[in-house]
């Protein structure tokens, strides 16, 4: 089974073709609604967007806005990623507070007191954010308190076309960071240090349009494992990154499962019954995920013994335990610790997804549970998720999709 094009990754680069001024073509870009999202907000802001397949093409030639609308704010927090390139762009920048959403509050301190500290005016009025850049971006030296992914995006994008030299120090260092650097530097810009917690992004004058092949998704790829490890299926996934893996495959290797690494290609057999998690924290990268958080702990609802989660990540990021034992799943949460109490097995039962990889967990959960499981809200799995239902009826399970 191919896994599909990385959902963070693909976002953030197509915020990033902004800042070409020509034409951008991205391979490999999963269909799910964020991109459409995406897709939607580069358009408002004058690009002429192109898909065919997995393929997108953005020319950004002509940018005649500066704003997100508020529903797409809304819509898609992540959205928050185009602040730092629609600057860079035009100078100027309005869109919302992205509010909180299904994992909590998403602060977005980090990102603003960056993009002042490089120049950036912010005033809110309602909501609203109106951004602008009198004197132009400036180069400075940036340091994180904590290694947002999205934050450092933002700089990124705001300094690669700055006035001198950018230092981020505590920076992110997941893959999607490293892909956007190869992104930026193959349209020009001079982007050092990505996937260490140091970043030196040197200014440069103008970006031109490149070609880029977006990274595999690890948690997809991390998803699909659970689905196999859960009902002790071996599958064989193809176009994975092993490397981006790493923090996700001791776990199944402590589940008990065989794992064969081959080139680009990794094979699971899982074992009869399922061992148990002792300690699965998430933590930034090359940390635990901790989008594969939920997806892991629908596996371990049916392993021998007691499994124990930390989420140190997001501050709500348990909404499927209730759903979990809904299906007869046994987990108690206490503040960021979820401890589950492998059973011998689940019983189908109607679950609602409330968010994108909890959702995941729910269908995840279900394929192991005695009798019929309907999963509600697939709309926020098809947010991170491309066509998961035929995914997993082409790897044998008895799916599908009913009309929402
Ligand atoms: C990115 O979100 C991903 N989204 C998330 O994936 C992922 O869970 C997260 O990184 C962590 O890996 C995209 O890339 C589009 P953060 P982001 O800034 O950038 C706090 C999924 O399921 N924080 O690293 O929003 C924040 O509240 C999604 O695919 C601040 O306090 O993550 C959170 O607790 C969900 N202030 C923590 O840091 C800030 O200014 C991690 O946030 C920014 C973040």
């Amino acid at each position: 089974m191919r896994v599909h094009g990385a959902k963070n990754s693909t976002l953030p680069l197509l915020a990033a073709c902004l800042l070409c001024g020509g034409e951008c073509v991205l391979h490999n870009c999963p269909q799910l609604s964020d991109v459409g999202i995406t897709i939607q907000i580069l358009r408002h802001l004058g690009c002429q967007v192109q898909r065919e397949g997995s393929t997108v093409t953005v020319d950004s030639s002509q940018i005649h806005n500066f704003d997100i609308p508020d529903e797409w704010m809304r819509e898609m927090r992540s959205s928050i990623v185009f602040l730092g390139a629609i600057l860079a762009r035009t100078g100027k920048a309005e869109l919302s507070f992205p509010g909180g959403c299904e994992l909590g509050p998403r602060p977005i301190d980090l990102h603003l007191s960056a993009l002042k500290k490089l120049g950036v005016q912010i005033h809110e009025d309602h909501g609203r954010l109106h951004c602008s850049v009198r004197h132009g971006l400036r180069g400075k030296n940036i340091g994180f308190s904590f290694p947002s992914v999205g934050a450092t995006e933002n700089v990124m994008l705001a300094t690669v076309l700055a006035k001198g030299t950018t230092v981020i120090t505590n920076a992110a260092c997941e893959p999607e960071i490293c892909d956007l650097a190869a992104f930026l530097n193959a349209c020009g810009a001079r982007v050092q240090g990505a996937g260490s917690s140091t970043i030196v992004i040197q200014g440069v004058e103008h970006l031109h349009g490149c070609e880029h092949h977006v990274i595999p998704d690890r948690i997809a790829a991390a998803t699909l494992l659970s689905a196999a490890a859960v009902t002790g299926s071996g599958i064989l996934l193809r176009g994975i990154e092993p490397a981006h893996l790493e923090p996700v495959l001791p776990v199944f290797e402590e589940a008990g499962c065989e794992l064969i690494v081959r080139g680009k290609e990794l094979t699971i057999m899982p074992p009869e019954r399922l061992s148990p998690l002792q300690s699965v924290r998430t933590m930034p990268y090359p940390g635990f995920p901790t989008d594969a958080q939920a997806p892991i702990m629908a596996m371990a609802c049916v392993a021998q013994g007691t499994s124990v989660f930390v989420e140190n990540i997001f501050e709500s990021r348990y909404k499927h335990v209730g759903e979990l034992t809904r299906l007869g799943a046994r987990i108690k949460v206490e503040g960021r610790v979820a401890v589950i109490e492998g059973v011998g097995h689940l019983s189908g039962a109607s679950v609602q997804a409330a968010d994108l990889r909890g959702g995941a967990a729910l269908v995840v959960a279900g394929l192991a549970a005695e009798g019929v499981t309907q999963v509600n809200h697939v709309r926020y799995i098809d947010r991170g998720y491309e066509h998961l239902e035929q995914t997993l009826a082409q790897l044998g399970a008895n799916i599908v999709r009913l009309d929402d």
